[in-house]
């Protein structure tokens, strides 16, 4: 077994999105394959780590068309192709549940990219990003960080009460200060409907999160040496290592 002597990149990702709308479904699909129907409210905020597998990145929307190919893995368990590169992803799930909200402000700092996620049979989940987005900015203290947005249950279509190409619309219209369009990458890629109970679908998100989220902190580091701060070694992303945050 070979090891690269790349550094892996480490990001840290914040699930968001009103309560009920599958976060902790998602990354629990993700990161260990289990699907549940019971719900049980997150009181604060985790994180669980994985690795994922992607291809080498020259031009985010050049190689979107292999995103399917990303797999997860151990850190040590597989040994990437020099075309793909490992990285590593902090997931925090936080709580939906307005009443935590104070508590989970605390996870968002350092947030490479955060992951909005609505429930594509309850219109006032989709209202709620916006709020979750600004709340996000507020207390992330990262410039540039990337957003993902997911509807998720898309295997309740028939309940289905927004359609995704009115997505954009609504939440870009009428912004003001923070306009959410200014962060977004590119809709045909980052606004991704899934169902927490495929896989696939699920396993597609992250591997978009951690695209995005090197994109962007490649991005920093390029114009941060070109500012002359050479020394500044972002690779690592500002990333807490350790345990639960409950
Ligand atoms: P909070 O912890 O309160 O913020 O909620 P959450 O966003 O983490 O929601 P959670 O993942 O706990 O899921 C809430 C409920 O939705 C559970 O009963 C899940 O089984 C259900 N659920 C999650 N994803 C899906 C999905 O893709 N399809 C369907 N039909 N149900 C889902």
């Amino acid at each position: 077994m070979s090891k690269s002597t790349e550094q892996v990149p480490t990001l840290k990702v914040v699930l968001l999105g009103d309560l009920g709308v599958g976060k902790t479904c998602l990354r629990s699909q993700y990161v260990h394959h289990v699907s549940t129907n019971a719900y049980k409210a997150t009181i604060g905020g985790d994180y669980l780590t994985t690795t994922v597998i992607i291809p080498k990145i020259e031009d985010l929307s050049e190689d979107t068309a292999a995103l399917g190919d990303a797999t997860i893995g151990a850190p040590d368990s597989v040994s990437p192709d020099p075309a793909s590169q490992k990285v590593n992803l902090q997931i925090w799930d936080t709580a939906g549940q307005e009443r935590f909200n104070s508590i989970s402000q605390a996870f968002y700092r350092g947030a490479d990219v955060c992951v909005l996620v609505y429930d594509i049979t309850n219109y006032e989940s989709v209202l709620s990003i916006r709020d979750w987005f600004s709340r996000f900015m507020e207390h992330c203290h990262v410039p540039n960080p990337g957003v993902i947005i997911v509807g998720n249950k898309t295997d309740r279509k028939l309940e289905r009460c927004v359609n995704m190409n009115e997505l954009k619309d609504i939440l870009t219209a009428h912004s003001n200060r923070l306009n959410i369009n200014d962060y977004v990458n590119d809709w045909t890629e980052d606004l991704i409907e899934v169902s927490s109970k495929k896989l696939d679908l699920v396993s597609e998100v992250f591997a978009r999160v951690a695209r995005v989220g090197v994109h962007n902190i490649e991005g920093t580091a390029v114009r941060r040496r070109i500012q002359g701060f050479d020394s500044i070694d972002l690779s690592a992303g500002g990333v807490i290592q350790g345990g639960c945050g409950c």
